[in-house]
């Protein structure tokens, strides 16, 4: 029998400051995520539930098991998955949509493109790049010819990419998408779930990337680069650090959707402002 997560906080241990530190400067250096002291109850609490789960009975045993080789690299990518927020929803930021909506129309129908690639940065359990697919779809769908993208979706978290993969969702998910929007793109599954179309489905590349490791990262070139809620966990240089990344996987003319106020005075040569209301955008010069 499960025990309700209250349960545990109630009976577990306190990170002393030292050992506090330790586990923050391990989540910092490997997410690049900042946990505040007010997180500590938090970082207490989901430490705790894994550690009973695997029979393990201090922080300080655990940490060196998250250390050993390649058995604590498979405990790190659970325990990432714990430590991480997920929160997500099908079109979340209505205006970041528009504003790839209004691009793409134009990509497609005054450039004559014929194929456009976006990419979810920071995609959680897949509701992010299954909303991108849909505006995309449905846009595809009122060209006079073929035309053709592919949207490839990144987190950190395998958990949460395996969730993505399926596109199973309870139906209750569903009730910012446009209602045209889940009769197209969304058939019944058992018990009030949902599950994503094939034909939507495959137009999704999920993949684990650290945007801590975007230099190795093989995605380039891409048109739509969407990122948003990933970027607020960081300390400012490192923002600016992960957004440079990305700005140099667009291709050019292409665009970078950021959310509002995530990141501030960041700025490159070959990027300006897209303007577009109520959004955070910046797109590739041209020629640099
Ligand atoms: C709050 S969710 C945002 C989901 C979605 N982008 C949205 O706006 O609804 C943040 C996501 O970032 C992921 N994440 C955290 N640190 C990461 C890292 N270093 N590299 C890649 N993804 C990371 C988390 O696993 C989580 O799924």
């Amino acid at each position: 029998m499960s025990v309700p997560a209250e349960r545990w906080s109630l009976q577990k241990a306190e990170l002393n400051e030292e050992q506090f530190m330790r586990w923050r400067t391990l989540l910092e250096d490997r997410t690049g995520m900042q946990l505040s002291i007010e997180r500590k109850s938090f970082l207490e609490t989901s430490l705790n539930i894994r550690m009973r789960e695997i029979g393990c009975t201090s922080y300080d045993t655990y940490y060196e098991k998250l250390m050993s080789g390649l058995a604590g690299e498979v405990e790190w990518a659970t325990l990432v998955d714990r430590l991480t927020v997920q929160e997500t929803s099908f079109f979340r930021h209505p205006s970041s949509y528009e504003l790839v909506r209004n691009y793409c129309t134009k990509l497609y129908k005054e450039q004559g493109r014929k194929h456009i690639e976006l990419w979810s940065v920071g995609c959680a359990t897949g509701e992010e790049p299954y909303s991108l697919a849909m505006l995309m779809d449905d846009l595809v769908s009122q060209q006079s010819d073929r035309r053709y993208y592919g949207i490839t979706a990144t987190d950190i978290s395998l958990p949460a990419l395996s969730k993505a993969r399926e596109g199973v969702y309870n139906i209750r998910k569903l009730e910012r998408v446009d209602q045209r929007y889940s009769q197209l793109y969304f058939e019944s599954h058992e018990r009030g779930r949902c599950r994503v179309v094939p034909r939507l489905k495959d137009r999704v590349c999920f993949a684990q990337i650290n945007v801590l490791d975007l230099r190795q990262a093989p995605v380039q070139n891409v048109d739509v680069v969407f990122c948003q809620n990933l970027l607020i966990y960081f300390q400012g240089w490192r923002k600016k650090d992960i957004v440079t990344h990305l700005a140099e996987r667009l291709a050019p003319g292409g665009i970078m959707v950021l959310g509002v106020g995530e990141v501030l005075d960041w700025q490159r040569p070959d990027m300006e402002r897209f303007q577009y209301k109520d959004t955070l955008a910046f797109i590739k010069r041209n020629h640099s």
